[in-house]
Formats: C-alpha cells, structure tokens, sequence
C-alpha cells in the first residue's frame, strides 16, 4: 500500500531537514520554532517509505503522549484512523503497510528496549540524558543502519551541542545540522510576542530559548558559584547584624537553616533531616539566638504553626509566602546577588550541588513564564534558605553608622 503525508508543507528550513540524506540530523532551534512538527513528519515520512519499527522519543511521559496525542489528530482529520491501530496504553501506532510508531519517555529506561529502529526521532533531545543515546538508542539502530533526528532547543554546551558541532564538521559526513534557527524563522509567532519575551525574560534566557544560541554555562540559575564561594564559618562577632534563612523539611526534603552577616557573608549552615520537630525546633532556636539573627522562614502551608511556635520562643521571626510569583522575585535576587559577586557563601559540596543543577523552565506556549525549581529528583533546601536569607538581608533597612570625629 502507498500512503503519502499530506497536509504539512515545511517552510524552506524546514524544507532542508527533510533533503538531508544524512543519518544523523541534529536541529538546534528555538520555542515554537515547529521543533515537534518538524520531526513528527519526518518520523511519518520513514514510516511510509521504510516500514519497520520508528520511534519518538521525548524527555517525560507527559510530553511524548502529547506527541502521540498530535497524531492521533491528525490521523482523524486525514480520515486515516480506521486505517490504523492505535494503542493508548502503550502509546503506539501500527500503519497498514505493517510499520509501527511507538512513544517513549526517556525518563523510564525500562521502556527504551528495542532493536532494529529505521527511524528515531529524539525530541527536545538537549533536555534526555546522554546516556539514553548512547546506552540505548544508538545500539538500537546498529543492526538496522537507521536513522536518528535529534531536534531541540539547546541548553548550555551538553553532548547535544556535541552532536551539533559534530554535524557542523565535513569529515564527519554521517551527521549534518543547520546553523541555529531562532524562533522568529517561524512566521505564526508574533513579533510581539518574541518582543514581550524578549523584554520579559533573563537575556540568557531570551538568547537560549529563542535565539537556539549555545551559551556556556546555561545549564544553572546562578552564575559564579565557585567565585562567590569564599566564605568560612565564623561565630557572631558582637555588634554585628545576621540574618538568617530557614526551610523547613517537608516529607522527605532536608530543613536548612542559613545565616549570613550584614556584609552578605554566609557563616553558619545546617542541614538535617528525619529529626523530630521538638528536637530541629530546639536546633533553631539555638542558633538563631546565638547569632541574634532576624529570621525569614517559608510561612505557606505547613509553616504557619511553626512560624507561631519560634515566634513565642522569642525569635524575630518574619514569614514569606510562596506564589509563583514571590518565588520568582526570591530566586531573582539571588541571582543578582551571585552575578554581581555581592554574596560570598561557604565552599558545602551539598549547596554547591543545589545551587549548580538548580534550573529554570518555561511554561509552554510563546511569550511563556520563567519558572525556577530543582530538576526532579533532586534538592533545594539549601537554595531557598539562602534565598530567604539573602531576602532578609536586602529587604532590612540599611543600617547608618557615623563615626565620630
Ligand atoms: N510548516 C509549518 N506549517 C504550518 N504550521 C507550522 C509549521 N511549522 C510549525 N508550525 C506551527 O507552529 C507552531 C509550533 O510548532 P511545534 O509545536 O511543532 O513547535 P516546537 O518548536 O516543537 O514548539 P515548542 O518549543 O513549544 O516545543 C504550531 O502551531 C505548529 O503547527
Ligand atoms: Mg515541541
């Protein structure tokens, strides 16, 4: 049976993807730039010309079941879903000339066993570990000699900038990519759109997400760690002012407390978990007395007794709710302060940690908002109390000292 794509008519960059006879393809381009559309078609086009096993790879579940769900779209407004099997659970398609489609997550290993792949797209492959390649899917196309399209909107110089730079080389003719392609390529996103995320986002992060450039060091939040990282314990010295920063462990996350002095000086940092809340109380109260830090604590949610219970023991305790918008200004200012070598924080290999993978992401759609969070799995209790703290430092008024001559 012949079965031709119809309905998709790349744009001239586009129109240079699907020309490459490369096997490689690695695409850099920005958001909404047809990244997913792009590499659907293609992964259409090996199904109807090849046959055989294709996959789309995205980087969680949630993203290669839109893909699929994009299919399935399709395939109905093309009268084509009679025609085709599809099965929800296992997100997959199988065409009638026997070719099947499946959709992976990259983020459950145990899904991504396979061999004998003619096609295989990897979408936003920047963001899907490079193990996941190299580990599996590069052996998956081994026997079959097929074919991988890696197709994403860079972040920082990981191995898909590798990739890139690979396809950048003549003498390595098995990959091929096209300089980096900005978001404006695209001529269903508005220029005023671009222009209110230009203006409304970091310029780091206005460069990578829509320019598709490759920046160093893109992959963190914060900027300078390792510079700022040059602070050491020290006891209160008398007359000085501290403030400090806590966040409070929540199921399985760590409490931290972190104080910082009048200079922007991180002295004291303590982090611990699975201790009863008399005992953590007890810890707190101690530390924070000893120093006679003012106290910025997280007082959404769970923290508003405990806010009550420091209060009553004597502290100064001030609460800060989180919204998404109050996150967003605290992570901010503590990206100020780490850009402009205002903070000087204590070399802990556990808050290095935090704060070096600590990332933002966009919300979907053109103009998106910036979120800052930890990457799943991991911590960032360390992070927010130095956020808190840092908060408390700069939102306390100025203290005025005149010598006397
Ligand atoms: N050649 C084309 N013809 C018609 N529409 C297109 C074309 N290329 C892209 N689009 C449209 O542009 C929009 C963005 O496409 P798509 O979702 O594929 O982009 P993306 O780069 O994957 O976006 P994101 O960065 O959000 O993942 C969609 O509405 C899509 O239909
Ligand atoms: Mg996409």
């Amino acid at each position: 049976m012949v079965m031709d794509v119809i309905g998709f008519s790349p744009r001239p960059s586009q129109a240079e993807v699907f020309a490459s006879k490369a096997r490689f393809l690695v695409i850099d381009a920005g958001r909404r730039w047809g990244k997913s559309l792009t590499g659907l078609n293609w992964l259409l086009q090996g199904v109807c010309d090849e046959g055989g096993v294709h996959w789309w790879v995205a980087p969680v579940y949630a993203q290669s079941k839109m893909a699929f769900r994009q299919m399935e779209l399709a395939a109905k407004r093309g009268g084509a879903e009679q025609l085709l099997r599809k099965s929800l659970s296992e997100l997959r398609w199988e065409f009638p000339n026997g070719a099947v489609m499946e959709f992976k997550s990259a983020d459950n290993p145990d899904n991504l066993r396979g061999s004998g792949l003619k096609r295989v797209v990897i979408d936003e492959a920047a963001r899907v570990r490079r193990d996941v390649w190299e580990e599996v899917i590069r052996p998956a196309v081994s026997d079959t000699h097929g074919r991988v399209m890696f197709i994403s909107t860079p972040k920082g110089k990981n191995y898909f900038y590798e990739l890139w730079t690979r396809g950048q080389d003549a003498l390595q003719p098995e990959y091929w990519s096209p300089k980096p392609l900005p978001s404006t390529d695209n001529p269903m996103i508005s220029e005023q759109d671009i222009e209110q995320a230009r203006r409304s986002l970091p310029a780091d992060v206005f460069a990578q997400e829509y320019m598709a450039e490759f920046l160093e060091n893109q992959a963190g939040v914060f900027r300078g760690i390792r510079e700022c990282a040059r602070s050491v314990r020290m006891g209160p010295v008398p007359g000085e002012v501290y403030y400090a920063g806590l966040d409070l462990a929540r199921l399985t996350d760590f409490t931290v407390l972190t104080i910082l002095d009048s200079a922007g000086r991180q002295v004291y940092l303590d982090r611990y978990n699975t201790l009863d809340w008399a005992v953590q109380k007890r810890r707190i109260i101690e530390a924070v007395r000893e120093y006679g830090a003012r106290l910025l604590i997280d007082s959404t949610g769970i923290g508003d007794p405990i806010y009550d219970d420091l209060r009553r023991a004597g502290l100064a305790v001030s609460g800060y709710k989180f919204t998404s918008v109050s996150k967003k200004q605290l992570i901010e200012a503590l990206m100020l302060a780490f850009e402009q070598r205002q903070i000087s924080i204590l070399d802990d290999p556990v808050q290095r940690g935090e704060l070096e993978v600590f990332e933002y992401t966009l919300s979907p759609g053109s103009g998106g908002q910036v979120h800052y969070s930890a990457p799943a799995g991991y911590h960032d209790d360390c992070v927010i109390a130095l956020a808190l703290a840092w908060w408390a430092r700069s939102a306390s008024p100025g203290l005025r000292v005149w010598s006397l001559a």
